[in-house]
């Protein structure tokens, strides 16, 4: 048995599991992309600031996309320029040259380009097809690695779709195959609806490793909108995936996919893997008191169980 006062679950390690996860936060990004009040860029650099103490290693910041798009990230550059001095690994979002050369202006290090599995988000989410898409990504990874910039290659819509329902398993591992062939570092696995299930996580990845797409390059981003996100993510784990996106607090959607709620947040991911004595390297009660902090900044309680529990906010 192993707790503290601090309210810890007790440690019980399983079988065939990692014995350490790197948790890739994406609240300051991701969850607050989708407001409907723009944050100010402020307290955004606060809560940055926030998630960097409590041991997190890689804080997405922001997007460098097209303001009319995503008008909560509009302040991308003051934002990233007052968070840049931070010790962690700040990656943003590049949908294309102009964004990369937002990003690489300000010296970031590591960016991400955001593909779909499916016609419609492509056309929703970035105004192009799949394969437009890709072509546009194309250049900004080319120049990105030639600058030895770490590029991660997000892919949304791999279970479900909203407009185009089930989405099947060779049509995202041909985009995922894509992404890495450009020379995308890592990819990012996106549950963006959270329909998602188990079983079809350990089929996905079990199809990834057939087409020679190695599992130390990939991560999974799941969404919590049917209770299955810590599940999908054991699903992931136990098939030897280490890198977890979550989100501080569970913020979070996709501006772009009604359908899409909060992610897994931060703190549920940490407390289970704590339990299962996975090491994150993550202070919880910090974690927790951040969430609570922009919590109240937002005007209503996290969404995470884990910190309603440990904060005893009302259900
Ligand atoms: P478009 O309208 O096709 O753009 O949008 P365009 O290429 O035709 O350019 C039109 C104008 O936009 C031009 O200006 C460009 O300079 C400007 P004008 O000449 O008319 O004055 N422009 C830009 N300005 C600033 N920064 C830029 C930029 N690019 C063009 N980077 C575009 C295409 C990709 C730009 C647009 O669709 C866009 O910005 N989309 C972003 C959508 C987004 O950010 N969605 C959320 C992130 S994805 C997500 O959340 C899912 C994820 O979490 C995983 C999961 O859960 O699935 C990652
Ligand atoms: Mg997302």
């Amino acid at each position: 048995m192993n707790t503290t006062d601090l309210g810890l679950p007790m440690t019980v390690p399983a079988d065939g599991l990692p014995a350490r996860v790197r948790i890739h936060e994406v609240g300051a990004r991701d969850g607050l992309q989708n407001e409907k009040a723009t944050v100010p860029t402020a307290v955004k650099a606060e809560f940055v600031r926030r998630l960097a103490g409590t041991g997190l290693t890689t804080i997405e910041a922001t997007s460098f996309v097209h303001p009319k798009w995503v008008p909560q990230l509009a302040d991308a550059e003051d934002l990233y320029q007052a968070v840049a001095d931070l010790p962690v690994a700040l990656p943003v979002l590049v949908p294309n040259e102009r964004g990369l050369d937002r990003a690489l202006a300000l010296g970031a290090r590591r960016v991400a380009v955001f593909a779909s599995a499916t016609e419609s988000f492509a056309r929703a989410n970035l105004n192009r097809t799949v394969d437009e898409a890709l072509a546009m990504f194309e250049p900004v990874v080319r120049r990105a690695k030639a600058q030895d910039v770490h590029v991660r290659g997000y892919l949304s819509m791999c279970f479900g779709d909203p407009w185009e329902g089930a989405v099947a398993v060779p049509q995202v591992v041909r985009v995922c195959r894509a992404l890495l062939d450009m020379g995308c570092d890592e990819l990012s696995l996106g549950d963006t609806i959270g329909v998602a299930t188990p079983g079809h996580v350990t089929a996905l990845l079990a199809a990834l490793a057939g087409a020679g797409v190695p599992v130390s390059a990939l991560g999974v981003h799941f969404h919590d909108t049917y209770g299955q996100a810590l599940s999908n993510t054991l699903a992931a784990l136990q098939q030897g995936v280490t890198t977890v996106d979550a989100s501080a607090g569970g913020l979070g959607g996709c501006p772009y996919a009604k359908s899409a709620t909060g992610n897994l947040a931060t703190e549920d991911l940490v407390w289970m893997l704590r339990g299962l004595g996975i090491d994150t390297g993550i202070d919880l009660g910090r974690l927790v008191a951040t969430s609570v902090w922009m919590a109240a900044h937002l005007g209503r309680p996290s969404p995470s169980r884990t910190v309603r529990a440990l904060s005893h906010q009302e259900q």
